[in-house]
């Protein structure tokens, strides 16, 4: 193929990919960190903002006007890191990709050496792992360590593959891999890179570099330990080869540990506390477990799209008011097919399925629709 003589000599081979979500304060400084250690190497940074209120998205636009190693991708009605960050991969034409956090608590000067491995063939995939530093208090507290450190051998057991640091949001990766594995990788994750290594099934050839995680500088954290239950979510995924989405999977266990509240609620009701009225004991219960559904589906499964403050108190009556319908369809079901020639548990099963497939249908359409402000 004859290139065109008009095009720049230089295109980029590195794409440089960052998530952006109110980081207004941080994309400058990043830049200007790429800048540094990225010199001498054809690079570009891709922010990929889904909107942010801070004009993070405006940020990226001006500097990009004055040089064309940044681009930015404005996202709208749009939410979710996993899938900014392929939307972003999907965008390079470079022979490699890589991903960054946009808050600066990633050490950008391991990439060349990142980019080094992947050039020489060494690896497929660059990791950088996050480790303590001895010397000064890392940016990783010692919970969140060990929920580390469990994460990565629940990793092992399934991949086959050791790596230490699989919720590693910092890492480079061939751009023909990703831009083929792209159709099968979920958008509504966190864990991107638990999904690339599952995806590729085992075919990775994976490099680790070390580097000591930065606590953040500006802004806050829009990820809370629990999003490692989405960990969770994407093995029940990909064990049911892509069958049942991230977010079912999610959905349907928060619905599980609601069933558990509901039983502890009821026997503490009538068992500790001695209450006679049973139908009041069920529908305090009720009550709780619809709550705790709802806390919990807010946290996790619909982390980009949740409420906060007095906002919660409409989304929890609209949940509540869905899920009141979907006990009904279930109790009908079950009824229905009860009286029919089903044995009891299958009318049993069929009703649940119904209305838990329906809550999460009316939850995903009616309850968590809105656009993420703040
Ligand atoms: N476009 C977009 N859309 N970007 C987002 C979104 C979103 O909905 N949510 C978060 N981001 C961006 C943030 O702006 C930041 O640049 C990056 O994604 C990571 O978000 P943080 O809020 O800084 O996450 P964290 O520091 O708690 O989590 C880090 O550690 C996890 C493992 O413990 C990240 O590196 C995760 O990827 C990693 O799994
Ligand atoms: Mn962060």
């Amino acid at each position: 193929m004859t290139s065109d003589p008009a095009a720049p000599e230089v295109r980029p081979t590195l794409s440089v990919v960052v998530p952006t979500y109110r980081e207004a304060a941080n994309v400058p400084a990043l830049f200007e960190r790429l800048k540094t250690v990225l010199d001498g190497l054809p690079w570009e940074m891709i922010v990929v903002d889904d909107n942010s209120p801070d004009g993070t998205a405006d940020v990226a636009f001006a500097i990009a006007r004055r040089d064309p190693r940044l681009r930015c991708i404005r996202r709208v009605n749009r939410l979710g890191l996993a899938g900014a960050v392929i939307e972003g991969w999907l965008a390079s034409s470079a022979d490699i990709v890589a991903v960054i956090d946009g808050d600066l608590q990633h050490d950008e000067r391991i990439l060349p050496k990142m980019y080094a491995a992947l050039v020489s063939g060494e690896g497929d995939l660059a990791i950088g792992t996050r480790v303590a530093d001895e010397t000064a208090p890392g940016g990783l507290s010692p919970a969140r360590q060990k929920l580390s450190e469990l994460g990565a051998w629940f990793f092992r057991l399934l991949a086959g593959t050791s790596v230490s640091d699989p919720m590693s949001g910092f890492f480079m990766v061939r751009r023909e891999i990703v831009a083929q594995l792209a159709p099968q990788l979920s958008p509504d994750g966190f864990k991107i890179l638990v999904d690339v290594v599952l995806s590729a099934g085992g075919r990775l050839k994976i490099v680790e570099v070390p580097y000591v995680f930065r606590p953040r500088q500006a802004g806050e954290s829009k990820l809370s330990p629990l999003v490692g239950l989405d960990f969770l979510g994407l093995v029940a995924h990909h064990a049911t080869g892509g069958l049942l989405p991230i977010r079912f999977v999610l959905f349907a266990s928060i619905g599980a540990i609601g069933l558990v509240v509901h039983l502890l609620v009821l026997t503490g009701l009538v068992e500790a506390l001695g209450l006679q009225d049973f139908a009041a004991g069920q529908i305090a219960a009720t009550i709780v477990a619809m709550a705790s559904n709802f806390l919990l589906n807010n946290e996790i499964t619909y982390r980009a799209y949740r409420y906060r403050g007095l906002g919660m108190i409409g989304g929890f009556l609209l949940f509540a008011l869905l899920c009141s319908v979907g006990a009904i369809a279930n109790l009908d079901i079950a009824s229905w097919l009860f009286r029919g020639r089903s044995v009891w548990w299958v009318a049993g099963l069929a009703g649940a399925l119904v209305s838990v497939v329906w809550n999460y249908a009316a939850s995903a359409t009616f309850v968590w629709r809105r656009r993420r402000v703040g």
